[in-house]
């Protein structure tokens, strides 16, 4: 009896936090006195990913197809969300959780939406799954010269953490920045 009891118990854990990470409810949001709405990413929603890469990152793609779906199909609990402005795709972040770190993958706004708070919309997301997921800190890497993304980040409360000399594929250093969740 007591063995079923705890196995029921470890399912019913394992139920409660697929639930929690599984499903994205598509919702209609206001920010800045703008209505967006935001939902969980979709294979079919890639291309529009990569356009918004292709844009603020120059014509380059730090993440590939295969990339972005290797992750939205990850088996880590994960948050992939893109938020939309009259049906058109203006932003995304991705979020994967191991162990008690919530990592923050990937952000990027297209360039016309940047500076209306939806950069910082989308990370307050990701901070909200991975404390619902248990998470004591959260983490990225942001290229040592994107001093843009680094102020954003640390208007929300990151802070420097370590910089890996040559991270990125062309050889630019990163910085590591954390955010500290342990006091909820
Ligand atoms: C970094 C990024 C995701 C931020 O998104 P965003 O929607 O522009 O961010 P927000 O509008 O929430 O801005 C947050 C703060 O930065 C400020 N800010 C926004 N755009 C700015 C700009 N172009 N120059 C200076 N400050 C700016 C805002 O004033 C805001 O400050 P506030 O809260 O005091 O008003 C976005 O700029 C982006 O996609 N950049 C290119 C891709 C990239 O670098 N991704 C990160 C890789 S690690």
């Amino acid at each position: 009896m007591r063995v079923t009891l705890k196995k029921f118990e470890s399912l019913r854990r394992l139920f409660k936090k697929k639930s929690n990470w599984q499903a994205f409810d598509r919702k209609t949001v206001t920010i800045e006195d703008k209505e967006y709405t935001v939902r969980g990413i979709v294979e079919s929603d890639i291309k529009d990913l990569l356009t918004i890469e292709r844009e603020v990152y120059n014509g380059e793609l730090p993440w590939t197809r295969s990339a972005f779906l290797s992750e939205i199909h990850s088996k880590n609990p994960h948050l992939y969300i893109l938020i939309l402005k009259e049906e058109k795709t203006v932003g995304f972040i991705g979020c994967r959780v191991i162990e008690h770190d919530g990592h923050i993958t990937n952000v990027a706004v297209g360039k016309s939406a940047q500076g209306q708070g939806i950069g910082s919309y989308l990370l307050n997301e990701a901070i909200q799954f991975a404390s619902a997921q248990g998470c004591t800190q959260m983490s990225l890497e942001v290229k040592l010269i994107n001093k843009h993304a680094q102020s954003v980040y640390r208007k929300i409360g990151f802070t420097s953490s370590k910089i890996t000399e040559g991270y990125y594929d062309d050889g630019e250093d990163a910085l590591e920045m954390i955010l500290d969740l342990s006091n909820g």
